[in-house]
């Protein structure tokens, strides 16, 4: 059987990139393959992760770049030689242009640590968004799957799972919660979804054909 080819934009820890790769390892993501990690950052430690796995890594900074047009080129130039099908924002905090979206319709997932659309879209990514919920008050938190559109964060929605928030948590308490509850099981079980061509979208919604 043919696989997906991956590639994981990542920014920092990389924690959900050890999840996919960990999958990937535990033959749990049979239809895909990771064969690119680009990283925003040079000190990344998701560099590290993909180095550990074996899996080819490059570092495209944005301001080093000078533009958003030669940032989202070299990307392109990194996606075309790795022959990935398909990209995975695993902790990516690069804004990608819509140009760049629609060039890759429906290959691109993103995991956003909140239920969407509870903290999401612009100015909600990494902790603040755990901040966020915390502010607010809410009960339960959680995460969610979903493809990358021209909407931050306003994609049709694979999945999501919920965690519910404890009396003492921290920003930093809840964020480990969410990640090790939902982020790292559903993302690795989406991925294996989305390459296995089982997901139909339909008038921004998506469905299972098991
Ligand atoms: C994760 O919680 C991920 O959901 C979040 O950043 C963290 C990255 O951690 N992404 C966003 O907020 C995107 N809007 P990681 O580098 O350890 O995977």
């Amino acid at each position: 059987m043919l696989k997906t080819r991956i590639a994981v934009f990542v920014s920092g820890g990389g924690t959900n990139l050890q999840a996919l790769l960990d999958a990937q390892a535990a033959g749990k993501i049979p239809s895909g393959e990771i064969v690119l990690v680009a990283a925003s950052n040079p000190k990344a430690y998701a560099l590290e992760r993909a180095a550990r796995a074996g899996v080819k890594s490059v570092v495209v900074e944005r301001c080093a770049c000078g533009s958003q047009e030669a940032f989202e080129d070299a990307l392109r130039r990194a996606l075309r030689e790795s022959g990935a099908e398909m990209i995975i924002l695993a902790g990516f905090m690069s804004i990608l242009s819509e140009a760049f979206t629609a060039e890759w319709p429906e290959r691109i997932l993103n995991v956003h640590p909140s239920l969407i659309p509870a903290f999401c879209g612009k100015g909600f990514y990494g902790l603040h968004v755990h901040e966020a919920a915390l502010t607010r008050g809410v009960k339960v938190t959680g995460a969610t799957v979903h493809i990358v559109n021209e909407i931050p964060d306003g994609g049709p929605i694979i999945m999501q799972r919920a965690v519910y928030i404890e009396e003492n948590d921290t920003p930093e308490i809840l964020q480990k919660r969410v990640m090790e509850q939902a982020e790292w099981k559903i993302l690795p079980e989406s991925v294996e979804l989305m390459c296995s061509g089982k997901v139909k979208i339909e008038n921004g919604r998506t469905y299972c054909n098991e």
